[in-house]
C-alpha cells in the first residue's frame, strides 16, 4: 500500500511523475534505450533540459525579463558557496539573515570570502520566529535570505524592499506560493522537497547582477558559464533533471503556482487548525511565521509518544518524526502532498485524543 509520506525531503512526488520517469528508465520516448543511458548532448535530452529550464522561468513569470535557469548539480549547499563566489566583491561584504541550520549553513561558507554581516538571528530561540526588524547595509553587496525553514517550520511572510541585489534560497518551498519572483536576483533550490529527487538544484539568476566582483572564478563555480553552456558545462545529473521537469509539466497542467497555493492554504489550515484545537498538542514556531510547508509540533505530554506513534503508523503514514534538533513531529506537506493524507494525519492526531481522554 503506498503510504501516506511526511519526509521533508527527499519527498513526495505526484503519482503521474513516479510513473512517466519510471516509464522513461525503462525506455526514454520510444528510442529503444533508457533515459539512463543516452548522451546528455543527444537531441531528446537537451530538448528537455531547454523546455525544463524555460518552464522553470515561465511558472516564475520570469520569462523575457532577464533571467536564466539553470539545473546544477551539488546540492543547494554548493549554492552556498557558489553565490558568494559570484556576488562578493573582492573587499566587499554581504549581509545575511540568519532563520535556521541552512542559513547558518551559508553563513559560514559566505564567511570564507568576506565581511558577512548577519542583519539578525533567531538562533537565541532555537530559530523558532522569522527576525523582522533589522537594517540591511546599503553597501552590502547582496542580502541573501532563506524562505522556508525546514527544520523548524518557519516561513518569510514578506521581504524587505532593498536597493541591493537579493538572494534567497527557497528550497523548501519554491513553487508553492505566489510571490512577486522579480524582486529576487538568485533564487535557488535543491530539487528534492517540491519539485524533484535529489541530484539537482534549480538556480535562476537575473543575469545582468553577474561579472562584477573582480575575481577570478573556477569555471564549475560561475554561474557565467554554466549559463553560457546553457546549463550542460559538465554532465548534468540527468534522471533528476528530467523528473524535475516532469513535475513542472505536472503543476503548469494543475493550474500552476496559483493553484498550488490555494491547495497549500487549505491543508496548512487543516492541520494548524487541529494542532491548535486538540489540547494533545502543541506548535514549535510563532504562529505568525508558520510554514505552509513544514508543520512542526510536539505532544505536550511526552508520554503519549508511543501510543500516537502506533496510530499513525498503523493509519499508513510515514516520515512524521521531527528533526533531530526540535523533536516531536514535522509533517511536510509539500505540493504533491493530497489534502486526504493530511486529513488522515488529522484522524490520527483525534484518534489519540479519544484514547488518552475517554
Ligand atoms: C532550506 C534548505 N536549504 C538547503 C538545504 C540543503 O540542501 P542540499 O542537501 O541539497 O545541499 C536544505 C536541505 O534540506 C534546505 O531545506
Amino acid at each position: 500500500m503506498k503510504k501516506h509520506n511526511f519526509s521533508a525531503g527527499p519527498s513526495i512526488l505526484p503519482q503521474e511523475v513516479f510513473e512517466k520517469a519510471a516509464q522513461a528508465v525503462l525506455e526514454f520516448n520510444n528510442s529503444g534505450l533508457s533515459l539512463l543511458e543516452i548522451s546528455h548532448r543527444s537531441k531528446d535530452f537537451v530538448a528537455v533540459m531547454e523546455e525544463a529550464r524555460a518552464l522553470a522561468l515561465e511558472l516564475l513569470g520570469l520569462t523575457s525579463k532577464g533571467y536564466q535557469a539553470l539545473f546544477l548539480s551539488g546540492g543547494a549547499s554548493l549554492e552556498f558557496l557558489r553565490v558568494p563566489y559570484n556576488l562578493m566583491t573582492q573587499h566587499g561584504k554581504a549581509a545575511y539573515l540568519d532563520t535556521g541550520t541552512w542559513a547558518a549553513g551559508a553563513i559560514k561558507e559566505a564567511r570564507q570570502f568576506g565581511d558577512t554581516v548577519v542583519v539578525a538571528s533567531s538562533k537565541p530561540d532555537n530559530y523558532t520566529y522569522i527576525p523582522k526588524d533589522y537594517a540591511i547595509p546599503a553597501d552590502a553587496d547582496y542580502f541573501h535570505c532563506t524562505s522556508n525553514n525546514t527544520i523548524f517550520g518557519t516561513q518569510m511572510h514578506s521581504f524587505p524592499e532593498i536597493g541591493i541585489p537579493v538572494v534567497c534560497d527557497m528550497s523548501s518551498d519554491i513553487f508553492s506560493r505566489q510571490l512577486d519572483f522579480s524582486k529576487f536576483d538568485i533564487i535557488y533550490a535543491g530539487a528534492q522537497k517540491n519539485m524533484g529527487p535529489a541530484g539537482t538544484t534549480l538556480i535562476v539568476i537575473r543575469e545582468e547582477i553577474l561579472g562584477k566582483t573582480g575575481r577570478q572564478i573556477p569555471s564549475i563555480l560561475d554561474y557565467k558559464q554554466h549559463i553560457d553552456k546553457e546549463s550542460m558545462y559538465n554532465t548534468p545529473s540527468v534522471f533528476a533533471v528530467y523528473t524535475s521537469y516532469l513535475t513542472l509539466q505536472w503543476l503548469k497542467n494543475n493550474g500552476g503556482i496559483a493553484a498550488m497555493e490555494k491547495k497549500n492554504d487549505a491543508k496548512a489550515k487543516l492541520l494548524y487548525n487541529e494542532i491548535d484545537r486538540n489540547p494533545l498538542f502543541k506548535g514549535t514556531a510563532k504562529p505568525e511565521d508558520r510554514s505552509k510547508m513544514n508543520v512542526t509540533f510536539l505532544l505536550k505530554d511526552e508520554t503519549h509518544t508511543e501510543q500516537f506513534d502506533k496510530i499513525w503508523k498503523a493509519k499508513g503514514i510515514s516520515g512524521l518524526n521531527g528533526h533531530r534538533s526540535v523533536g516531536g513531529y514535522r509533517a511536510s506537506i509539500y505540493n504533491a502532498m493530497p489534502i486526504k493524507s493530511v486529513q488522515v494525519l488529522v484522524d490520527a492526531m483525534q484518534e489519540l485524543e479519544k484514547t488518552v481522554l475517554q
